[in-house]
């Protein structure tokens, strides 16, 4: 006579199977929120950034080019014409130095010319330091 429901042995293991899928599935989604969504990144560069920057190397536009700006000092591509109070500043672009600059650049630095209001909201210029950070290759 076949048998119609599957071997105890067999729906045993679907079930383990479906207990583990469901054990890890939020876990693999927490992990999913927690690595940097780069396109994301990339977007709001573009968005908030890119009309005076460029990432690539020696691509000024009205800003200087921030390739590689992670890890170095303020103001010094060569050939970009820097505020007085940029080049002066002695700040190095670590992320935590970024962030207080792109969240407000006047206020970071005093008679600065990136005329830019400021990324207000901390997510977004997380973001936005680890797009510069993708870009900046290995030290
Ligand atoms: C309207 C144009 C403009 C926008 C928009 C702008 N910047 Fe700038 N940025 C500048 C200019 C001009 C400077 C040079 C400032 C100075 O000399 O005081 C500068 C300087 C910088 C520097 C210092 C670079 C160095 O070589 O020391 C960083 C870092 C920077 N900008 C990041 C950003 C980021 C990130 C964004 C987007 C969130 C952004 N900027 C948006 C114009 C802009």
């Amino acid at each position: 006579m076949a048998r119609r429901t599957p071997p105890t042995g067999l729906r045993r293991a679907l079930l383990a199977a479906a207990c583990t899928l469901s054990l890890t599935a939020p876990m693999a989604h927490a992990q999913a929120q927690a690595t940097v969504d780069l396109k994301k990144a990339a977007g709001l560069f573009a968005t908030h950034c890119s009309e005076c920057h460029s990432v690539k190397e020696g691509k000024d536009k009205k800003g200087p080019s921030l390739f590689a700006v992670i890890g170095r000092k303020a103001g010094v591509v060569p050939g970009f014409v820097y505020s007085d109070a940029l080049r002066q500043s002695g700040l190095v672009w670590s992320p935590a130095v970024l962030d207080r600059y792109i969240a407000s650049p006047a206020g970071t630095v005093p008679g600065g010319k990136m005329k830019y209001d400021g990324l207000a909201e901390a997510p977004d210029r997380a973001l936005v330091i680890a797009y510069l950070t993708s870009v900046s290759g290995p030290h």
